[in-house]
């Protein structure tokens, strides 16, 4: 949560900085601010630092009367922790003296201490966030060491928790020191300077070539280049890493908001994520997994372990795991896991599924699954991300940048990474001969085309069914097996872009409780694709629609009968139960996304919510 970016070079700081906080608004859009590095009359360098809270938007019309002389500086983007989102807990932060300011994604965990000491040494706290501890820490140091990197290496030393930093001190005018620890730092040099950010999304426009800071590295940014350090100062030569995508994925490209555009990517995804993963003679290939067909004959439970949507990916991977490898597979939020002793055995094998590969609870569960002795494996989108640098193997989903908060395309490349993982399972343990996986690999391969004619097709009979849900206060998703995994993915969608709450229920089990929410009119939005459960989904609804719902069914394509009980009906293209989490999510998606739109929601950047959960 939070971005950050700073800039020293040859070029205006102040609209490097506002793109690059634009581009990260997906990490928080509470407030925003920068430290610009301005020379005074006397020559002598002083800090402007503008702050307002709300979107990045705000913070650029204030900064449109300041000239563009600076030439470095550092930017915030803040989705609040500690502190309300007000203009005083917005980043930057300063020092008593004013001539050090810090910008900081993370959280500081003992700044409670740290804040009374400081306090008890004379300074003034100006804020009631965790990072302003830096800034005066940081500025008692350099009192010290006359030199901001040796500054912040101390400051580093005594906050514990997680941070990446950006400092620039008025004394040391054109340098950026930037720390990291357990949040994550891209630094870069462009051919008009240095540049760094929370995300290479923010740098990518400057250069492709990145290092991705590691914890405990140090990096000091001056308009003529970058040198990195370790904790005691001593120069190191990190890896760098190119970036392969392209920068289309940063723009609407003609769409009106980004999970639109997400939403329309996916049937690239499903290809790019099975691109190389069977060889010519028909095995499947999965060479990161890290693991032997040996080792992995050996494993006999499976853990997933994840938050949110990617949660609902490991909820597929189960009935798939389940199924051809006969290995049972828990799937657990993260959050749960790590507070209750799970057995763990190192025949465990634990699955950790993250979007942008930061999520706190995420990677606070792959710790503790890996102390307790389990082999992990790690799916995420984001290369070098701290979930695939703590995992023993790693499957890179596919799905380029997201930028929508609400994850859409990342989910189908986790979806398609896990079915593979499962025929994989399924293949060592002898359960799925060679021929079957080739068959299956073939016909997920289809899905990408199945998911382009939905695209191409319902879109209308989707605008038709958000129209009649956009008034209701609630709603209910139901569906069986499969279709009750999908119907969970289709009910945080619903909540978290439109704020109408939404409920997934396996749809036996509505009528133990839930179908006394049903009169006349409330929504119930029903998986009835052609499964082994068909019929009974089916009897569920029948005793909805009893009751005056007004039902929605994902049904599959040539199911005529199901008009008879539903008011709005949207169609798949017939397909393996197996993969109808692939297509069937694609109209909840849509209609999530076009009630939002009715709704007048900002269906990119959803009330409260962030892209990156970094906070536990
Ligand atoms: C998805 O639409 C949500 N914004 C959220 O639930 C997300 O999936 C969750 O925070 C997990 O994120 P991750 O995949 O990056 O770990």
């Amino acid at each position: 949560m939070c971005g950050i970016v700073g800039y020293t070079g040859a070029d205006t700081a102040k609209s490097i900085l506002t793109d690059g906080l634009k581009r990260l608004e997906y990490r928080g859009y509470d407030s925003a601010g920068v430290a610009l590095e301005r020379m005074g009359d006397a020559g002598s360098c002083e800090l402007d630092v503008v702050r307002r809270t709300g979107k990045v938007a705000g913070l650029e019309s204030e900064l449109v009367a300041r000239d563009d002389a600076s030439t470095c500086g550092i930017g915030h983007t803040r989705w609040a922790t500690h502190g309300r989102p007000t203009q005083a807990n917005a980043h930057p932060h300063v020092s008593c003296d004013h001539r050090i300011a810090v910008v900081h994604n993370g959280i500081i965990e003992n700044f409670a201490e740290l804040r009374v000491e400081l306090e008890e040494r004379g300074h003034r706290f100006a804020s009631e966030t965790d990072t302003e501890v830096f800034a005066h820490l940081i500025e008692e140091a350099y009192a010290r060491e006359h030199d901001l990197m040796a500054a912040v290496r101390a400051a580093c030393t005594r906050v514990v928790g997680a941070y990446g930093i950006a400092v620039v001190c008025a004394d040391e005018p054109g340098v950026i020191a930037v720390a990291r620890k357990d949040s994550p730092i891209v630094v870069g040099r462009g051919e008009r300077g240095s540049y760094v950010a929370s995300d290479v999304i923010a740098l990518i426009d400057a250069t492709r070539d990145v290092v991705v800071l590691e914890d405990g590295q140090f990096a000091r940014l001056s308009p003529d280049g970058i040198e990195y350090t370790d904790a005691e100062g001593a120069c190191i030569e990190p890896e760098v890493t190119h970036i392969d995508w392209d920068i289309d994925t940063a723009e609407k490209g003609g769409y009106p908001d980004f999970m639109l555009k997400e939403i329309y990517e996916q049937p690239r995804v499903v290809r790019d994520t099975l691109v190389g993963r069977l060889s010519p003679s028909g095995e499947l290939d999965i060479d990161e997994l890290g693991l032997s067909f040996e080792e992995l004959d050996l494993i006999d439970r499976v853990y997933v372990i994840a938050c949110g949507t990617s949660y609902h990916a490991g909820l597929i991977a189960k009935n798939l795991i389940e199924g051809w490898a006969r290995i049972p597979c828990e799937v657990e939020a993260a959050s749960e896991f790590r507070y209750r002793n799970p057995i763990i055995t190192p025949s465990t094998l634990v699955v950790a599924v993250s979007q942008s590969g930061e999520t706190a609870d995420t990677l606070a569960a792959i710790r503790d699954a890996r102390i307790k002795g389990a082999k992990v494996f790690g799916i995420t989108n984001v290369v070098g991300s701290p979930v695939a640098r703590e995992s023993d193997g790693v499957i890179y989903t596919k799905a380029n940048k997201e930028i929508a908060v609400a994850s859409t395309k990342s989910f189908i490349g986790q979806v398609v990474s896990l079915t593979l993982l499962a025929m994989l399972l399924g293949q060592v343990k002898g359960r799925l001969t060679t021929r079957q996986v080739r068959m299956l690999f073939h016909e997920l391969g289809d899905t990408a085309a199945q998911i382009q004619w939905i695209l191409d097709t319902q879109v209308e009979a989707v605008h038709k069914a958000a129209l009649a849900c956009r008034d209701a206060h609630s709603a209910l998703f139901v569906g069986r097996g499969m279709g009750a995994a999908i119907s969970c993915e289709g009910a945080l969608k619903l909540k978290e872009v439109s704020y109408l709450h939404a409920e997934a229920y396996a749809a036996g089990e509505m009528k133990h409780g839930p179908i006394a929410l049903i009169d006349p009119g409330f929504p119930v939005i029903a998986v009835t694709t052609k499964s082994p459960t068909y019929d009974k989904v089916v009897s569920n609804l029948k005793e909805c629609e009893a009751r005056g719902a007004m039902i929605v069914a994902i049904a599959t394509a040539g199911d005529e009968d199901i008009r008879a009980i539903a008011d709005h009906v949207i169609y798949i293209p017939p397909v393996r139960d197996a993969f109808s989490a692939i297509t069937a999510t694609v109209p909840l998606q849509l209609l999530a996304r076009d009630v939002a739109v009715l709704r007048r929601c900002d269906v990119d950047q959803p009330r409260n919510l962030a892209k990156s959960v970094t906070v536990e």
